[in-house]
């Protein structure tokens, strides 16, 4: 319970400090780590159990993962990989979002395609992570070393054309979906779901609607085993070891 106290303390002294929470809190991160922010908020080391989990208060931690998606999110983010933590010399600055910026959304897909096993969470923020380079990227602008962008390739897990064309269907319809590819081609039915609610969102929906029973179960149950059977047999790529760092990494973050 007092982590949960802390929790919402923190969270509700960052809301208070800022008209956009989710939007213009580029400085969310820097608070969040700054000795400044402890101090105000006095609470010392205590704070390291909000950033840190220690797994030792299960059911309060996933409590405040529901309450205040937000600001738990935001850490746990940032304890998987550090570099979400600022945007500043991103190559494509306008599709990079900070940890505190994707956290709403992402928070939004778990609701909007029932996400809830914490072991799901953290393998499909790391897939995100891993694919978008950190958040730095919406679209796909590499293939190898080459900087070539693939149409229609894109989304916060870089989907491929057909995927985007399936996914931008399911939440616009087919006509809606049609009009875009006729004036757009692929990209512009990528576009259609490129905003952040979307581009966030698509990891949740593709591993719902794209990968068996047996795969998500696998997920879900926090394995390794299970996270590998999900990237070689449902996103249908090599495992490698920043795949696995990565997750690796969430899986501590989200005290898997
Ligand atoms: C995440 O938390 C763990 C546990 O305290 C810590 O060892 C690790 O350095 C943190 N990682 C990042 C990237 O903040
Ligand atoms: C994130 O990684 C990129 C590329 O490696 C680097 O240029 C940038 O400085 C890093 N940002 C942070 C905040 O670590
Ligand atoms: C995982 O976290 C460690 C620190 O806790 C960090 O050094 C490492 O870069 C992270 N791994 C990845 C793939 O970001």
């Amino acid at each position: 319970m007092a982590t949960l106290k802390i929790m919402l303390l923190l969270c509700a002294w960052i809301a208070a400090g800022m008209a956009h929470p989710f939007h213009d809190d580029d400085n969310l991160a820097q608070h969040l780590h700054s000795p400044r922010a402890l101090k105000r908020i006095g609470l010392g080391g205590a704070f390291h159990e909000i950033n840190v989990d220690s797994g030792t208060e299960k059911h309060s931690r996933d409590t405040a993962d529901d309450d205040q998606p937000w600001c738990i999110l935001v850490s746990r983010i940032l304890n998987t990989s550090s570099n979400t933590s600022s945007c500043d010399g991103a190559r494509y600055p306008n599709e990079c979002r900070t940890a505190s910026q994707a956290a709403p959304f992402i928070y939004a897909s778990w609701s909007k395609y029932k996400i809830d096993s914490m072991a799901t969470r953290a393998a499909l923020v790391s897939l995100m992570l891993y694919e978008s380079s950190k958040f730095k990227y919406n679209w796909g602008h590499f293939v190898g070393d080459e900087t070539v962008h693939t149409p229609g390739k894109g989304t916060r897990n870089m989907q491929s054309a057909t995927y985007n064309e399936e996914y931008a269907t399911t939440l616009y319809g087919a006509d809606k979906v049609a009009q875009a590819k006729a004036s757009g081609g692929a990209d512009g039915v990528l576009t259609l779901v490129s905003g952040d609610e979307d581009s966030f969102g698509s990891a949740a929906w593709f591993i719902t609607s794209q990968c068996t029973e047996s795969v998500q179960q696998g997920v879900a149950s926090g394995t390794q085993e299970g996270f590998e059977e999900y990237i070689t047999s449902c996103i249908g790529t090599k495992m490698n070891q920043d795949r696995l760092d990565l997750w690796k990494n969430a899986t501590s973050a989200w005290g898997v």
